[in-house]
């Protein structure tokens, strides 16, 4: 997708480095940092200097190239596996991509490991832009099916940035709105802001205002109100974490979202990858629910009048403060699953049913 009109992705390899647009930057400052070595990449994700699940999972898959390069052996190679797939720990997207890259390399003797590892993280990268722009085509049609009833501007809801920015490239939420966009289908997006990291005003209203896409950012709270006053056409949110039930992981707050979507008859889908489906567990409270520094919480982050990236604490130093970074959405409030094989019911039955 493009930023001042030019096209990039998230993250690119040149010259044995592997490149990232630095998220904690934006939208103020547009930074292209380099990652030279494993421990940097698992920095970048610990730090959300690279987020959203895809992404991570590519990151963590180019982590174990630059750990080849670094070091070209196999124990080397296992502890860097380990310690990428513990870099963070809700989305399974990681851990799918470590898995897969490590499952590859098994067996491979030194003289030909890296150029393998470097095929397969190219085969991971493209394989998610191509899933990403299938879940836009398919959730396209819901998009054009209310834009045909309604004859007039579709206002989706969503929550977090489940953008490009947190993939490769078209963002899985926002696939079908860059979709529905570009076949000239009026569209308006709610923006929840996203607190504590504002990943919804930070990022999801920046990429939009870059793609010319008409968004308005609102307080995580508004979102209710707007659906009681039929202001909110459908949500469509992302995912970390999918299980075979239909229960969707996703940043904190996507559930009451879902509630109050629930309350007004507002159809509330989920967009992924098949990637974020974790097969394995069947009870969400088995989900490993990551939880970040408070700091995120007391401390906000801007610019100041001199435009200089600063942060200010909000609430007194000694008030104790939790920082729970994702919630669980039970299938029942989910409408539909919009995946790169089409759109199914969130259930066993619906996800067996598109992947065999
Ligand atoms: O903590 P983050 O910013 O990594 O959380 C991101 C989300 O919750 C996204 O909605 C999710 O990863 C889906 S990304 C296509």
């Amino acid at each position: 997708m493009r930023i001042e009109g030019k096209e990039y992705r998230t993250i690119w390899f040149e010259n044995n480095l592997v490149k990232i647009i630095d998220q904690t930057k934006l939208p103020h400052k547009f930074i292209i940092k380099d990652l030279k070595t494993v421990e940097d990449c698992i920095n970048a994700i610990k730090t959300m200097e690279v987020r959203g699940a895809p992404l991570i999972g590519a990151t963590a898959a180019y982590g174990i190239v630059l750990s080849i390069i670094e070091k070209n052996d196999s124990s080397f190679l296992g502890k860097s596996s380990e310690k990428l797939i513990k870099s963070r720990p809700t989305a399974i997207n990681l851990k799918w991509a470590v898995d897969r890259m490590m499952k590859k390399l098994s067996g491979k003797n030194n003289n030909e490991i890296l150029k393998i590892a470097l095929d397969e993280a190219k085969v991971i990268i493209e394989e998610d832009i191509s899933f990403c722009k299938n879940i836009g085509l398919n959730g396209l049609k819901i998009i054009e099916d209310v834009a045909n009833k309604k004859k007039d501007t579709v206002n989706i809801l969503t929550h977090c940035n489940a953008g490009w920015l947190a993939t490769i490239d078209w963002g899985t939420a926002t696939s079908p709105i860059y979709h529905a966009h570009q076949q000239g289908i009026k569209v308006h997006v709610w923006v929840d802001e996203t607190r504590p990291r504002n990943q919804g005003a930070n990022l999801t209203s920046y990429e939009l205002n870059e793609e010319g896409i008409s968004n308005t950012v609102i307080t995580d709270n508004a979102g209710g109100i707007l659906m009681q006053r039929g202001q909110v056409d459908m949500c469509i949110v992302g995912t970390d974490r999918t299980l075979s039930n239909g229960d969707v992981c996703n940043k904190i707050g996507t559930y009451l979202k879902a509630l109050a979507a629930k309350d007004n008859n507002v159809p509330f889908y989920v967009a992924l990858p098949s990637s974020t489906i974790d097969w394995n567990i069947k009870d969400h409270t088995k989900i490993p629910i990551e939880e970040r520094n408070v700091e995120e919480l007391s401390y906000v982050e801007g610019v100041d009048k001199e435009n200089k990236i600063t942060k200010i604490r909000i609430y007194p130093q000694k008030s104790k403060a939790m920082n729970l970074a994702f919630d669980v959405t039970p299938a029942k409030y989910v409408s539909g699953l919009i995946t790169e094989k089409g759109i199914c019911e969130a259930s066993e039955k619906g996800l067996k049913g598109l992947f065999k």
